[in-house]
């Protein structure tokens, strides 16, 4: 595949949907083709997935739940993912594998072994080449999130949980950073827009600088 694919994972309220946003204009700037993506609800069908089992109120069994999300994404993989980055794009999306690793894994227990196999399964072993974990303490993130609903915006099933599996969700997202060193980068998410902004676009001009010798040529002579 010609393309690189992007993933930004964080606890809610961690800053990343905008960063996103910021880091895909940019790249448009500097005349890369990009698509900007989610987890869940990036295609169609997932956007109705999306509804019916995380703006709902109704009992979802976690198995459901981790069901759920690997169709989203077997979905999302097979006619938005990999058709671009056979296109050469860089597709950049806000949440991906690691996320089900993390909130089904550690936060709502799955064992490992039975995780991996989901996610190998929806995504027939795709793996972003680059993962910026947006990286805040709980209790910030917690109050964002909180701000947020406040200014009117819904709270879904997952933003209801508690602070005690918003840790396990972070940790387990550490050890993925140990754990794949290379891939996988925690960004210091406390910090101003613009200072996070500065982070991201100066790890993923090094990144792609690294992969690509002649976009490197590009930005030295900025
Ligand atoms: P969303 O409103 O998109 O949250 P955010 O803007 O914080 O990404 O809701 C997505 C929620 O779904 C979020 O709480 C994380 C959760 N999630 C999982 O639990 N497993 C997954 O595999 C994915 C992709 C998301």
């Amino acid at each position: 595949m010609r393309g690189k694919f992007i993933t930004f994972e964080g606890i809610d309220g961690s800053g990343k949907s905008t960063q996103l946003r910021m880091l895909a204009s940019e790249l448009r700037f500097r005349g890369f083709q990009v698509l900007p993506t989610y987890e869940p609800g990036g295609t169609p069908l997932g956007r109705r997935l999306r509804e019916a089992f995380l703006e709902t109120e109704e009992n979802v069994s976690p198995l459901a739940e981790l069901l759920l999300f690997a169709a989203d994404r077997a979905q999302h993989v097979n006619f938005l993912v990999k058709p671009a980055l056979e296109e050469g794009k860089i597709v950049i999306s806000d949440r991906y594998s690691d996320a089900t690793f993390a909130y089904q894994g550690a936060g709502r227990g799955f064992p490992e072994s039975t995780v991996n196999q989901i996610i190998q399964l929806a995504t027939s072993g795709l793996k972003p080449d680059l993962t910026l974990f947006f990286d805040l303490p709980i209790e910030k993130a917690l109050l964002r999130t909180n701000n947020r609903t406040d200014a009117g915006e819904r709270k879904n099933r997952m933003d209801k949980e508690t602070a005690g599996f918003y840790v396990r969700v972070r940790e387990a997202y550490l050890k993925i950073a140990a754990k794949e060193p290379e891939r996988f980068l925690v960004i210091d998410a406390d910090g101003s827009t613009s200072e996070v902004q500065m982070r991201v676009v100066n790890i993923v001009t090094e990144f792609l600088g690294k992969s690509s010798p002649e976009q490197e040529k590009i930005f030295s002579h900025e």
